[in-house]
């Protein structure tokens, strides 16, 4: 028998104002260690926290849905112009409008909330006509409870290290991402972070894995975000934030990791071969 399975969600702020996010999927002779895990990178930000909120609640009876990683691939543009640029064809090639792409930009560049800053969560965008479907926009809505599995967890970490992908952060968003390819009715995600310092962002989608570029933004720029592009055909609003928020996910087996290439080989070689591709739809 299975043992029991806890999520164990920290959420650290300084004057309300939140600082640090994580989360992992464990079985209870695991907690504590997870939780002075979580506690201690809280702890970390230059900023310390007046607040650190850890959650644990058992998932139950409910089984977590185990996906594959999306394949990585990074292209290794030399400043935010081409990353943007990089990043809109690689969106156009999942089917996002161009019209749409640039939107996201726009909206992500100039601050994503009604209240001029960044969301605390992601937008639901029509990839089609780059309508906002988020029920609130300055929350957006966020994707939880997902985790790698123990033996995923090691072989993703060998495999990043292999390419010279060694923050944490790029295994997080990697299942997040994850986690979020796989949600009824988006067709792709489009990612930078809000950090000032952290430049590097991603595209992500089952047809193209996840292709991640150095810098979609310029250093020291506060705005960042995420948005879900949605096929509104397809689309139940309600059932995909049910899916992102709620449905846990383990991932449990990794797709490939590449070196990074230049743009140039990568939109010609991704043309001809689904080599670079996710090609696991
Ligand atoms: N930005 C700003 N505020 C945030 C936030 C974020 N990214 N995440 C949480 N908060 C604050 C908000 O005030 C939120 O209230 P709201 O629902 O009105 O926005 C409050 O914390 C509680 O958030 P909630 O999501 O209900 O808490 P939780 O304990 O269930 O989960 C996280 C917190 C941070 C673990 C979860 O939201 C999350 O983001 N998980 C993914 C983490 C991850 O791996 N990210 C990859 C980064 S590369
Ligand atoms: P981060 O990757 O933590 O730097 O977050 C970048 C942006 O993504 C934030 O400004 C939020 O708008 C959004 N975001 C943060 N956490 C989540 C989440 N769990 N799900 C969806 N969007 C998120």
């Amino acid at each position: 028998m299975k043992s029991e399975l806890y999520s164990v969600r920290m959420q650290a702020s300084v004057k309300s104002m939140h600082i640090s996010g994580a989360e992992r999927i464990v079985t209870a002779v695991k907690i504590e260690e997870v939780v002075r895990e979580l506690t201690a990178r809280a702890m970390s930000r230059c900023a310390a926290p007046d607040r650190i909120v850890v959650k644990i609640e058992s998932l139950g009876n409910e089984v977590p849905r185990e996906l594959t990683s999306l394949n990585v691939i990074t292209v290794d543009v030399p400043d935010a112009m081409a990353g943007l640029s990089g990043a809109i064809r690689v969106l156009e090639r999942t089917g996002i409008s161009r019209h749409a792409a640039s939107l996201a930009f726009d909206v992500l560049n100039k601050g994503a909330a009604p209240s001029g800053g960044n969301m605390r969560g992601a937008m639901i965008m029509d990839a089609r006509t780059g309508e906002r479907l988020e029920p609130g926009q300055e929350r957006g809505v966020r994707a939880s409870r997902f985790d790698w599995s123990e033996e995923a967890r090691k072989d993703i970490e060998r495999d990043l290290k292999a390419v010279g992908l060694t923050h944490y952060r790029t295994r997080e968003a990697l299942a997040l991402a994850t986690k979020v390819a796989y949600a009824p009715g988006v067709v792709a995600e489009l990612c930078w972070s809000d950090e000032p310092d952290y430049t590097a962002g991603y595209v992500a989608s089952l047809q193209t894995g996840y292709v991640r570029f150095p810098r979609l933004k310029d250093i020291g720029n506060p705005k960042g975000g995420r948005v879900f592009f949605v096929n509104r055909d397809a689309l139940n609003v309600t059932k995909l934030i049910d899916y992102l928020q709620f449905c846990p996910v383990l991932i449990t087996a990794i797709g490939e990791c590449r070196a990074a290439i230049t743009p140039d080989d990568y939109f010609t070689c991704s043309k001809e071969s689904d080599a670079f591709t996710g090609y696991r739809r």
